[in-house]
C-alpha cells in the first residue's frame, strides 16, 4: 500500500533510525520533510522512532535491515521510494562502536564487524540511494563518520579505522556527484550523551589509557547532531558538499 506524502517536501531515510543520534535526527527531519522512514535492525527501537515521528505530525515507515547486507540495503531503498516517493534526504546513520582493546589484543572479528557494518554498510547506502538519486539529479545525503574519522583514538583501532574510511567514501562521493543538485556531506560527532559512549566509557574505564584523547569537555546531546544534520540537508547548505563537519564544541580544535 502506498502511503500518501506531500510531494512539496522531502522523503527523508534515517538508518540507525532506533538509536539515539537517528532517533533525534528522524524527529528533526519530521518538522521538514514529507515523511520519514526509519530503517534499523532494531525493529522495536525503530517503531519508537516511528510512533515519535508521528507524533511530530509526520508521516512514518519502518524497515528492519541490516545496513552491512547489499540485499537488504537494496530492498529497503526500493521499498522506501515504492511506497513514500523518492528520497531527498539521506541520513547514513547506522554504526557500531565495537570494543575498547588495544590494538594488539584487538580481536579479528570484532575489526571485521566494524568494517562490515560501519564502511560496507554506508557504502551500501551511498550506492543503492546515489544510484536513484543521479538520474533525478538532486537530493542530500549526510553521512554519519565521527572525530574518530579526523584523529586516532587509543583503543578504538576498529572504530577509528572505520570511521576514516567514511570520510574517504564521502570525500569520493561528493567528487561524483559534481555538477548536480546532490550534495555528500559527513557529520563528525564529538561524544554525545548516549548509549554508544557510556558503553565505550564503561569499557574504558577498565583500561582509562583507551579514551583519554576524549578530552574533558562536555558531552553533547543527540539533538545537537541532529540540528547540524537537518542544516547539511536543507538547501541553505546548498553549497556544501563534501564536507567534514564536526560537532564537537571545540573538543578536536588542533
Ligand atoms: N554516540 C556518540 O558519542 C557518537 C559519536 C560520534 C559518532 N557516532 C556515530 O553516530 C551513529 C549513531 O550512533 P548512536 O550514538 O546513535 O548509537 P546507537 O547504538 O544508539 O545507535 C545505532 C543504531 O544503529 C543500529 N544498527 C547497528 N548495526 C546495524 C546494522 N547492521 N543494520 C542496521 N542498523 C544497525 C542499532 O540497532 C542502533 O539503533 C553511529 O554511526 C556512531 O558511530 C556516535
Amino acid at each position: 500500500m502506498t502511503i500518501e506524502v506531500d510531494t512539496e517536501r522531502p522523503v527523508a531515510l534515517v538508518t540507525g533510525g532506533g538509536g539515539d543520534i537517528g532517533r533525534a535526527i528522524a524527529i528533526r527531519l519530521a518538522r521538514s520533510s514529507a515523511a520519514v522512514a526509519v530503517v534499523d535492525i532494531d525493529e522495536r527501537a525503530a517503531a519508537e522512532t516511528a510512533r515519535r515521528v508521528e507524533s511530530a505530525g509526520c508521516k512514518a515507515m519502518v524497515v528492519r535491515a541490516d545496513v552491512s547486507s547489499g540485499s537488504e540495503t537494496a530492498a529497503f531503498v526500493a521499498e522506501v521510494e515504492d511506497q513514500l516517493g523518492p528520497i531527498g534526504i539521506f541520513a547514513n546513520n547506522a554504526g557500531i562502536e565495537g570494543v575498547v582493546a588495544p590494538l594488539h589484543e584487538y580481536p579479528d572479528e570484532t575489526f571485521d564487524r566494524l568494517l562490515q557494518v560501519n564502511v560496507k554498510g554506508v557504502f551500501l547506502g551511498l550506492k543503492h540511494v546515489l544510484a536513484r538519486m543521479l538520474p533525478r539529479g538532486w537530493g542530500a545525503i549526510v553521512n554519519t563518520a565521527s572525530t574518530s574519522a579526523i584523529r586516532g583514538r587509543a583503543g578504538l583501532a576498529g572504530y577509528v579505522a572505520s570511521k576514516h574510511a567514511v570520510l574517504g567514501l564521502t570525500r569520493t562521493a561528493a567528487l561524483e556527484v559534481l555538477g548536480t543538485r546532490i550534495r555528500v556531506n559527513a557529520i563528525l560527532p564529538g561524544p554525545i550523551e548516549s548509549r554508544m559512549i557510556r558503553e565505550l566509557d564503561e569499557q574504558a574505564g577498565r583500561d582509562k589509557s583507551a579514551l583519554r584523547r576524549a578530552g574533558s569537555a562536555a558531552y553533547g546531546r543527540p539533538e545537537n547532531i541532529a540540528d547540524v544534520v537537518a542544516f547539511l540537508a536543507s538547501d541553505a547548505a546548498a553549497h556544501v558538499n563534501g564536507a567534514a563537519w564536526v560537532v564537537d564544541a571545540g573538543m578536536t580544535v588542533p
